[in-house]
């Protein structure tokens, strides 16, 4: 995380921005501090709910999206929210991300993470560059290679950054279950600290060797498309919530998808994505106990699965 001095009154004036969140959906439970894992190369703590920002946060210049945005961001960090994912191929993202942080008087639990994506690692550096500029930060946390695109060159860019002090930690990204086997290799050869993969209820394959390697190997593990890109939240609501959800604390079918992914001991956390205030405040009520055991969490995926 930044390492910023905890300004007490600069973080009740974002507080008091989320007075809406805080008044109007957040169980007592959100208000408190949310569940955290350490990331294993180094211990630091990080909430297990983060945010990410493909298509949500990509609204250019159009005011009003940027309104809600800055609502969305004041609900994630007045419950407790860490890290906010994104990457140079998410159109303005970036730039939106820079806007608005500079907007909020960001509190010191943001955890920065944003990728690489370049087909040459020539033009890594450049890239790289331009994303920090865009955020606005003193310093990214978390650097990772997109895709796997150029990862040689690229692991080397952010290697030597990360040996100079300008970066804290570095990782590397797949999504849709793609290019597995070739993540595995990484995994087993090279020093990284971070993984990021799709794993949710519906999409379970980094169960049988990527998840158990992660705890292996000491890789801190980062779930995207928790929702399968909404499609699992929709399919879900359809049905009404099974009586075991009020056992692990759900009060509604998006933190019973959160859950089954953070309860997994080698996922660190889960980045959803959403374009709605009243969104993030669900999104984040899954961050706090109970947490589903691995008997509850086999039967939230076979229950799932017959939907
Ligand atoms: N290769 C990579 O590195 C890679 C690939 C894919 C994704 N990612 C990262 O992972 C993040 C998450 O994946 P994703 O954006 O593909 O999809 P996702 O988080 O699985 O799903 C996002 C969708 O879920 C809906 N949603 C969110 N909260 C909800 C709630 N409480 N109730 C109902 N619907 C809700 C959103 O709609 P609303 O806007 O209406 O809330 C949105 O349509 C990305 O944003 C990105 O940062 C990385």
């Amino acid at each position: 995380m930044q390492r910023f001095a905890p300004d007490r009154r600069r973080f009740m004036r974002l507080l008091a921005g989320a007075g809406g969140a805080l008044a109007t959906g957040l169980t007592p439970a959100a208000t408190s501090a949310p569940l955290s894992k350490p990331i294993p190369s180094t211990g630091e703590p990080l909430p297990v709910i983060g945010m990410g920002t493909w298509i949500t946060f990509n609204v250019g210049d159009d005011p009003r999206a940027l309104d809600v945005r800055a609502g969305i961001l004041r609900a994630f960090f007045a419950a407790g929210g860490g890290m906010i994912d994104s990457s140079p191929m998410y159109g303005s993202a970036e730039a939106v991300l820079g806007k608005l942080l500079r907007r909020l008087d960001y509190p010191p639990t943001l955890f920065s993470a944003t990728k690489v994506w370049t087909r040459s690692g020539d033009d890594g550096p450049a890239e790289i560059a331009a994303s920090q500029a865009l955020w606005g930060l003193p310093r990214m946390d978390l650097f990772q290679v997109h895709n796997l695109l150029a990862w040689r060159a690229h692991l080397e860019t952010l290697q030597q950054m990360k040996a100079d002090g300008a970066l804290r930690y570095l990782g590397m990204t797949t999504s849709h279950g793609r290019r597995h086997d070739e993540l595995e290799r990484i995994m087993r050869e090279q020093p990284i600290d971070f993984v990021q993969l799709t794993y949710n209820i519906a999409n379970r394959d980094a169960e049988r060797r990527l998840l158990p390697l992660a705890r292996e190997r000491g890789i801190a593990v980062i779930a995207n498309r928790p929702f399968g890109g909404g499609a699992l939240v929709d399919r879900a609501q359809r049905h009404p919530l099974p009586g075991w959800a009020a056992e692990i604390g759900c009060g509604n079918w998006p933190q019973v998808l959160l859950k089954y992914i953070v309860s997994h001991p080698a996922v660190t956390c889960a980045i959803p994505a959403t374009s709605r205030v009243e969104h993030m405040q669900e999104n984040m009520g899954a961050a706090h106990e109970p947490l589903p055991d691995a008997a509850m969490r086999e039967r939230m995926a076979a229950d799932f699965a017959r939907l």
